[in-house]
């Protein structure tokens, strides 16, 4: 059911790959409850080709960005204003990337090449987007730029390799950035830290089926899906959640406040 959240405003979504990406399922609510949208993914994942389904679907604009180069970043921003011919309202960060994950190198056994890029690629792009649109002045007053992250972060979970450092650097940044930015321009920093999901990026991950099956008989309300994610995402890019900013935002059923059960 839609209800006009994001009538009237504008957003850029990373992320979406396929149809099962939780960014793809973000980009279709957003236009569900009236936004307009610009999706962009590196130039390879929009050479495949699948995303060019979503944009028709949303009327968005697809602009090709590597989210780790400023010079991407800068190119994206500008079109994308000039597209929506003015600022911006909200943005989604929904981007992650590990050699070691993907080439099955352990945490103890890390190549530094490949560790370097994991917190490029998935936590310092995070940085390199807020200070393109900081300085830029490319995002309305209480706008709100939002970033995925995972409860690695915070606990140990072996099978999450070097990513877990890349989100605890990532949720640094939103709040480090979401002082500066709230208080100079009242934009709205946020991470949200979801449940496992069985998407390409969740599929990556050593053990991802246990730890998928774990979390949803631990959580109380079981594992929050990408559409369920979706719903969330909208509120915190609407004028809903205007006081909201600098949090990791736990969108796990209650997983991350469980003990013993
Ligand atoms: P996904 O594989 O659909 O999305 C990851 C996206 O990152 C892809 O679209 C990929 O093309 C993009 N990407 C990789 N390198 C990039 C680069 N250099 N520049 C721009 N984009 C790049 O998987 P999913 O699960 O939708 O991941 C989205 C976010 O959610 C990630 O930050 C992930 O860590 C996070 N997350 C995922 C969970 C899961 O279990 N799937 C749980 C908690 C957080």
């Amino acid at each position: 059911m839609a209800y006009n959240l994001l009538k009237g405003k504008k957003g850029i979504i990373f992320g979406a790959l396929n149809d099962q990406s939780i960014a793809w399922k973000a980009a279709l609510r957003a236009h569900e409850e009236g936004a307009e949208l610009v999706l962009t993914n590196t130039p390879v994942a929009l050479r495949l080709g699948t995303l060019n389904a979503l944009a028709e679907q949303t009327g968005a604009l697809l602009v090709p960005a590597d989210a780790a180069s400023v010079e991407d970043l800068q190119a994206l921003v500008a079109r994308s204003q000039e597209h929506f011919g003015g600022k911006i309202d909200f943005v989604l960060h929904s981007v992650a990337m590990s050699l070691n994950l993907r080439k099955g190198r352990p945490y103890e056994a890390a190549n530094y090449e490949f560790f370097n890029k994991t917190l490029d690629i998935s936590a310092l792009s995070f940085h390199k987007l807020l200070q393109v649109l900081y300085e830029r002045d490319a995002m309305n007053e209480w706008g709100s730029v939002v970033a995925m992250t995972y409860i690695a972060a915070q606990r140990a979970f072996e099978g999450y390799n070097d990513m877990a450092d890349a989100k605890a650097l990532l949720e640094s940044i939103c709040r480090s950035f979401g002082v500066i930015y709230g208080r100079r321009k009242h934009v709205r920093v946020n991470c949200v830290s979801q449940s496992p999901t069985l998407t390409t990026a969740g599929q990556g991950i050593a053990g991802m089926g246990e730890m998928f099956g774990k979390a949803d008989a631990i959580s109380p309300l079981g594992n929050a899906s990408a559409d369920d994610c979706a719903d969330y995402l909208v509120t915190l890019f609407s004028d809903l959640t205007r006081h909201v900013t600098m949090q990791t935002l736990y969108h796990d059923g209650g997983y991350s406040m469980t003990g013993i059960i």
